[in-house]
């Protein structure tokens, strides 16, 4: 099912038992915090703060913070139906006969659903301001105590390709410097960096055209995370999960258009060359990360719905929200990874290896050396190649439990012989490689050796028991009143 906007996601939460008001008032400096962070970890509900500091606008937090919310959020049973339907797609071939044909049609018919369509007007342009606007009219929270400030963290930051016309939207947290500018971090490898790049290299124009759309339907806010190839629209991956095409609408003060159903807008421009220090932040690592130089965002009007409502999260040490946002990646890519590597047959991301820390994979290996080339296609792919540690384990390990893979991998490993580093591209959250953006990797591999690897030695079974034992000790394990 399609939600309209986040107003409807809302009402849905509730009605699942799924959403807390909190009715009085509460302070958007470290309060809200504190709150999501408890709740989180309690495994508590989405959090809805009606009364916020300083503000107008209500704050809801928390809201993809399990996997029963990022059902919710993506109108599925399981996030795995995602997974089938991409699936089936991807199998799509033309069939033969007439029969098998029509079988096709509403298949075909689906796809032309997924595209965003352009409306004149929506929700998102019920107020219009094109001046007496303050970004510090928001309930823009101030995350953790050591933040450099105010942090817009769940934003949907839409640029276009200069060089191919085509959009992007991408969750790029934006520090507050005042009333009309913040901080655009958007870090190296990510698209909203490159398109920034390339007209800084151009030369031709002072300014890049970006706006900032805060609060839409739980699908099209979702998409802004997703680790999508170059030039592949968001927003027709959003209308993919929804069934239902996007409606986007024209900015007022830019050709950048924006989810019509937007709670918030901020129009504005990136002025190419200026950048300002950003952070620290109390990041995903759960560290805070360090203070840089990013590109300054200014905003030139804000349109908003009437009473919109400001959806935010906070990062920190895990689980947190983003954890969740993360799983549900995890699940949703896993047959697109499995086009390129059919081999694998799970992966899991812990929550302690904050994405890109820790990736466990399974494996049905077939050849000598698999597990390395396994490892090597997931350092070359896409953000995976921030992965900076893969374990790479047997298919009959399941990697879903971190315990089994600690216990198993670490048995079957002679270190110097199975542990590989190699350098690249790192995470730019990553404050512990040598340099900012460049580090090295480790791939451990912990399959069973083969003697066409060179071990010769005998590998010995995991310990089982006979399942005639077992039964037997079932009857009498009752007997003896162990329940
Ligand atoms: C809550 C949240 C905050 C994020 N903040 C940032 C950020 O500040 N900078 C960044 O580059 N990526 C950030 N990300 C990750 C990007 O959204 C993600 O890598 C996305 O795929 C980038 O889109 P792009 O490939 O279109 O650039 C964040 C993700 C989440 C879930």
């Amino acid at each position: 099912m399609a939600y309209s906007d986040l107003r409807e996601f809302i009402s849905a939460l509730e009605k699942a038992g799924e959403l807390k008001r909190v009715p009085f008032e509460v302070d958007s400096e470290l309060e809200i915090t504190e709150f999501a962070d408890r709740s989180v970890k309690q495994n508590g509900p989405a959090l809805l703060f009606e009364k916020v500091k300083g503000s107008e606008m209500p704050v809801l937090i928390n809201a993809f913070a399990s996997m029963k919310r990022m059902e919710l959020a993506l109108g599925v049973n399981s996030v795995e139906e995602i997974a089938t339907r991409i699936t089936d797609y991807l199998k799509m071939q033309m069939p033969q006969g007439i029969m098998g044909k029509l079988k096709m049609l509403p298949m075909l018919a689906d796809i032309g659903s997924f595209f965003p369509k352009i409306t004149s007007g929506g929700p998102c342009k019920e107020v219009i301001k094109r001046d007496k606007f303050s970004l510090f009219d928001l309930p823009i929270l101030k995350c953790w105590p050591e933040d450099g400030g105010r942090y817009i963290t769940l934003p949907m930051v839409f640029s276009k390709n200069p060089e191919t016309g085509k959009r992007n939207c991408g969750m790029y947290r934006m520090q507050i410097f005042d009333d009309r500018t913040a901080g655009m971090h958007w870090q190296t490898h990510k698209q909203g960096a490159a398109h920034y790049r390339h007209l800084l290299k151009e030369g031709k124009q002072k300014r890049m055209d970006v706006a900032v759309a805060i609060g839409s339907d739980p699908a099209t806010m979702y998409s802004a995370i997703l680790p999508l190839p170059p030039d592949i629209d968001e927003m027709m991956i959003s209308g993919f999960i929804r069934s239902k095409p996007v409606e986007m609408v024209k900015c007022e003060t830019n050709d950048i258009e924006v989810p019509a159903n937007s709670e918030i807008v901020l129009e504005g421009y990136v002025e190419l060359g200026e950048l300002r220090t950003e952070g620290p932040f109390g990041d995903h690592t759960g560290f805070y990360s360090l203070a840089d130089e990013y590109p300054v965002f200014h905003v030139t009007c804000v349109t908003h719905r009437k009473h919109p409502v400001y959806p935010t999260t906070i990062v920190g040490p895990p689980p947190m929200e983003d954890f969740y946002m993360g799983k549900a990646i995890e699940r949703i890519f896993l047959p697109l990874m499995r086009l390129q590597l059919p081999e694998v047959r799970d992966i899991c991301m812990p929550a302690e290896g904050i994405f890109h820390n820790l990736i466990l994979v399974s494996l049905k290996k077939a050849y000598p050396g698999h597990a390395r080339k396994v490892m090597h296609s997931i350092w070359g792919t896409g953000q995976a190649m921030f992965s900076k540690v893969i374990v790479v384990v047997d298919e009959d390990v399941d990697v879903q439990n971190v315990s089994e893979v600690a216990w198993k991998a670490l048995n079957n490993i002679d270190p110097q012989r199975d542990i590989e580093f190699v350098m690249g591209p790192v995470d730019s959250l990553d404050h512990a490689s040598r340099l900012i953006n460049y580090g090295s990797k480790m791939g451990i591999d912990a399959t069973k050796k083969w003697p066409t690897e060179g071990f010769t030695r005998p590998w010995p079974d995991v310990i089982t028991m006979k399942p005639e034992v077992k039964t037997r000790v079932d009857e009498l394990w009752k007997k003896a009143g162990l329940g």
